[in-house]
């Protein structure tokens, strides 16, 4: 049985036996998982690795911000921000089909970062965050039918384009080890328990087509609920809580007036590894509450549901 403390070790003698005095990329995602990767990579080889984080506008509210404060302020590991939104936001317009939007998702990250790593200039090794389960997930087992539910873009694709080696310390471990490594490491309580989130991002809780207006109010209405689920101490107890902006209007009245705003869907379920999920259960209070603050406080909202499908027969995000 290992400890993190022992599993931290042994990873920082791989990393330094398989890079040797090779140079590393890091793409930062943002999330927890590339965080965990880049830090322990930095721990076995220092300013051989350099990271870089594309920012394509379709992040939470206030997380950009967060990755690169804890990057440069509090670990003080140099970190290239590359400002793509408008880049993101161009091409997704007039998407609507899921599997288009990961396409084209996945392959302009690829692209930014392939510039980036260009001007950067020398590595000859890839390091990323993958999962056990996104190695199994994006398998086909034997016997099985070979269908694709969703194609995840963080596994595959970009090293052989790139022509680099991969470095993926976390491949063996599932989210709460993660979880349990970037504690080990020291990184802070918050950023280390916050709920998993898709590499598409905000872009796939955007049914139809992505737009910044529609990224903007989802990411305030987004906001509201995870304050409210923080407020009533059940985000620790949560597996991924969020919300869909749907694009679908219906009417409704404010003050005098007649509105005519966007549907919003709350999804919360609980899991252990994201390959199934069941509908988490709100004290009754919660749920209106949330509703109320957001239709008063988001702009182009106007109505709230909550999502009671479990994994399966549903996925936990909508596309
Ligand atoms: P689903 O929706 O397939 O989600 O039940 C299972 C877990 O995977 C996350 N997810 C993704 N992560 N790229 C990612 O990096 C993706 O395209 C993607 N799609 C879903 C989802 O948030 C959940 O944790």
């Amino acid at each position: 049985d290992w400890t993190m403390a022992e599993f931290r070790e042994a990873k920082i003698a791989e990393i330094r036996a398989q890079v040797g005095k090779g140079k590393v990329i890091c793409g930062l995602s943002g999330g927890v998982d590339s965080s965990v990767a880049a830090l322990l990579i930095h721990e076995a080889i220092g300013d051989q690795l350099a990271c870089v984080f594309v920012d394509g506008g379709i992040l939470r509210a206030g997380e950009a911000e967060q990755v690169v404060g804890l990057f440069r302020g509090h670990y003080n590991i140099p970190l290239v921000h590359v400002q793509a939104q408008t880049l993101f936001m161009n091409g997704l317009a007039g998407v609507t089909d899921p599997e288009a939007k990961r396409k084209f998702i996945g392959k302009t990250f690829i692209d930014v970062f392939e510039a980036e790593a260009k001007k950067i200039g020398g590595a000859e090794f890839l390091a990323q965050g993958t999962l056990y389960p996104d190695v199994i997930e994006s398998v086909s087992f034997t016997g099985g039918p070979s269908v694709t539910i969703k194609s995840h873009h963080n596994v595959g694709g970009l090293p052989e384009r790139m022509n680099m080696k991969l470095v993926e310390p976390l491949r063996e471990l599932f989210k709460d080890e993660v979880r349990a490594l970037g504690r080990e490491l020291g990184l802070p309580d918050v950023f280390v328990g916050r709920h998993p989130f898709p590499g598409p991002g905000l872009a796939i809780r955007i049914p139809g087509e992505v737009t910044k207006e529609r990224c903007d109010i989802l990411r305030k209405a987004d906001a509201v609920y995870l304050e409210e689920i923080r407020n009533a101490g059940l985000y620790d107890a949560i597996w991924q809580a969020f919300a869909v902006l749907l694009p679908v209007r219906t009417v409704g009245v404010m003050g005098d007036g007649r509105t005519y705003d966007h549907v919003l869907a709350l999804r919360a379920v609980t899991s252990t590894d994201g390959m199934t999920a069941e509908v988490f259960d709100f004290p009754s209070d919660f749920l209106p509450r949330v509703a109320t603050r957001i239709v008063n406080e988001v702009k182009g909202v106007n109505r709230v549901v909550y999502d009671y499908t479990s994994k399966p027969p549903g996925t936990i995000e909508w596309e």
